[in-house]
């Protein structure tokens, strides 16, 4: 294996990862996510693929330093921030950990807890933004920048237009925030807490970046090229479960037959899945299918957790 940015042609990870893009790249189904104005404006062919270890080796296929939104990869993070803040009873009086077989945006909480089911979908990730601790938005912002910045290795910013953008469109998840507000699930001001999920959406990263966060996770939480730790083991323990049941959202289900991995999408395109204790996976090309999940991201992780038999469900 060659160390990181020095990776070795040739190599038995290098080259499945090279075949994989090779094979993925002529699939061009799916459609670009539209409903936010600035993500129909990228280059739909994007296509990248990154394989990061817990021990600090970098495999990357097509460019892997093209900046993106972290979108939805983000909730994960924060959920993660939002136990450190709280601790584990606390956030689960809040949100449950059951798959909701729901598309991410459903305005519904669970009829009987009357808790968003899980916090990966928008109604779980709205209520994790508003228990992440602060004095004022501009410091809650900051602490979710530089928790994700730990993740990754490298400060990572806010993209203002797909921020801007989010904001002028997100009616939906304005009504899901307020529908928290009135089951007392936000106890805060409801548009803060929306506020700074948009925000939190609208941070851009790299394929690259996302592999290392996902070898963080893969590592117990320790970032394998900066040592700093970004979350705290039992945390995240806590956190690949939830991404288990839940992160591919309704397609959770095909997804951890067919794959097996925990993983989170985005719909910038990413998607980032984690070997515990061995890999981080991404791959980002934003043309997405019906469940908003990246097409080629799906696949792709399918083709290697095949080849390199990956699965362990
Ligand atoms: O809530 C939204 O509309 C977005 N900012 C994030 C959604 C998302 O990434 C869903 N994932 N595939």
């Amino acid at each position: 294996m060659g160390r990181i940015e020095d990776t070795s042609p040739g190599n038995v990870v290098d080259r499945i990862i090279h075949e994989v893009y090779t094979l993925c790249r002529e699939n061009r189904a799916g459609e670009l996510a539209d409903y936010i104005p600035e993500l129909a404006a990228v280059e739909p062919d994007e296509f990248s693929l990154c394989v990061a270890t817990s021990d600090g080796y970098v495999y990357r296929a097509g460019n892997a330093d093209t900046e993106f939104t972290i979108q939805s990869i983000s909730k994960p993070l924060t959920y993660g921030l939002a136990l450190a803040d709280h601790g584990v009873d606390a956030v689960a009086r809040k949100i449950d950990v059951e798959p909701s077989g729901e598309p991410f945006n459903e305005i519904s909480l669970d009829p009987v807890t009357e808790r968003p089911r899980n916090p990966m979908i928008n109604a779980g990730a709205i209520t994790s933004a508003s228990l992440i601790q602060g004095a004022d938005p501009a410091e809650r912002f900051e602490r979710l920048r530089r928790c994700y910045s730990l993740y990754a290795g490298r400060d990572l910013e806010l993209n203002q237009d797909v921020y801007a953008s989010e904001s002028r469109t997100g009616h939906r998840n304005r009504a899901i925030g307020h529908m928290l507000r009135s089951f007392d699930i936000v106890s805060g001001d409801p548009d803060e807490a929306v506020d700074l999920y948009f925000r939190q959406c609208s941070i851009n990263v790299t394929c690259r970046d996302l592999a290392l966060m996902a070898a963080t996770l893969a590592n117990n939480g320790v970032n394998p090229l900066t040592r700093e730790r970004a979350l705290a083991p039992d945390l995240v323990e806590r956190v690949l479960s939830v991404m288990t049941s839940c992160g591919m959202y309704d397609a959770a289900g095909d997804w951890i037959t067919q794959v097996g991995l925990p993983a989170k999408s985005g719909v910038g395109g990413g998607v980032l899945a984690v070997l515990p204790g061995q890999i981080g996976i991404a791959v980002h090309s934003p043309r997405l299918d019906s469940h908003g999940n990246s097409v080629r991201g799906v696949q792709a992780c399918r083709e290697l957790s095949r080849t390199l038999e990956l699965h362990f469900m």
